[in-house]
């Protein structure tokens, strides 16, 4: 048994396409549609309840596309709404915290963790309390760091400006002797260089982007649904606003050209 259909990965807006370089790459046979809710973006400034409702909007729509299986591509997303999701629809879906949660909790030696991301991903906790059913011995400091997604969307994040903001965020995280960094938010792969040199080698950057999609694979192997590969794998791109926007910056955070993205009405779902 296999499934051709299309698997459905959605964030606030271009910061997902760092999950999608990774699922391309294990999972390099599926189709696959992308939303970008780049009409609302930022997700990380906003309440638990309006993230729930961008969240279902977004799934609906990509059920309408007839997708076997939804990736949470956005940390915010994924920290608000996730189990709620999960709860609400009988499909697939994952988010990104519980991989990125995993893979910190297993890199640590000294059990202090260090997480970034959106004020809303902060917030929630959603990393502190992943870790915690893992390893309740392992400490989090953790800092939000909302200028580092402008800044990866402007194509700044080998500057000074990147490397001066990387500076006055990561201070205290390293102070605080943490030995690995879960960069928990889908842009700040981008800034990956610039947060590395900050922080110096012996801190351990984690992505969860590369486990999130082995996670994706593992769901597609045990339900017989991975793609049989009999034909060329189809990328769609969707947003809500730009799509002109949407297609320069995507090469940047994909490392490579995309065809175009088509714009949709997500307020009708
Ligand atoms: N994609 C979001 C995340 O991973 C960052 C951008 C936003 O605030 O919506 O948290």
């Amino acid at each position: 048994m296999s499934s051709n259909k299309p698997i459905g990965v959605f964030d606030s807006g271009l910061g997902g396409l760092t999950v999608l370089k990774e699922i391309t790459r294990i999972l390099p046979n599926e189709n696959i549609v992308y939303f970008g809710d780049t009409a609302r973006v930022p997700y990380g400034p906003r309440s638990k309840e309006t993230v729930i409702e961008y969240t279902f909007q977004a799934i609906n729509f990509m059920l309408e596309k007839g997708v076997k299986a939804i990736v949470i591509a956005c940390n915010t997303a994924t920290a608000r709404s996730l189990t709620e999701a999960q709860v609400n629809y009988d499909i697939p879906i994952i988010g990104v915290v519980e991989a990125g949660a995993r893979t910190a909790a297993y890199t640590t030696k000294n059990n202090i963790v260090g997480v970034i991301g959106t004020e809303g991903t902060i917030r929630s906790k959603a990393y502190e309390k992943e870790i915690g059913k893992i390893n309740k011995d392992i400490r989090i400091v953790d800092k939000a760091c909302p200028l580092f997604v402008p800044i990866a969307e402007e194509g700044w994040a080998n500057t000074d400006v990147a490397r001066l903001t990387a500076k006055e965020y990561l201070r205290e995280l390293k102070a605080e002797g943490i030995d690995c960094l879960v960069l928990g938010c889908t842009h700040y792969p981008i800034l990956k260089k610039t947060i590395g040199e900050e922080v110096g080698m012996e801190i351990i950057l984690v992505n969860p982007a590369k486990e999130t999609a082995m996670d994706l694979k593992e769901i597609l192997v045990d339900q017989d649904m991975l793609n049989d590969g009999q034909s060329q794998p189809e990328y769609e791109y969707f947003v809500s606003d730009i799509p002109e926007k949407f297609s320069a910056i995507a090469n940047e955070f994909l490392k490579k050209d995309i065809d175009g993205a088509q714009k949709i009405d997500i307020q009708k779902y």
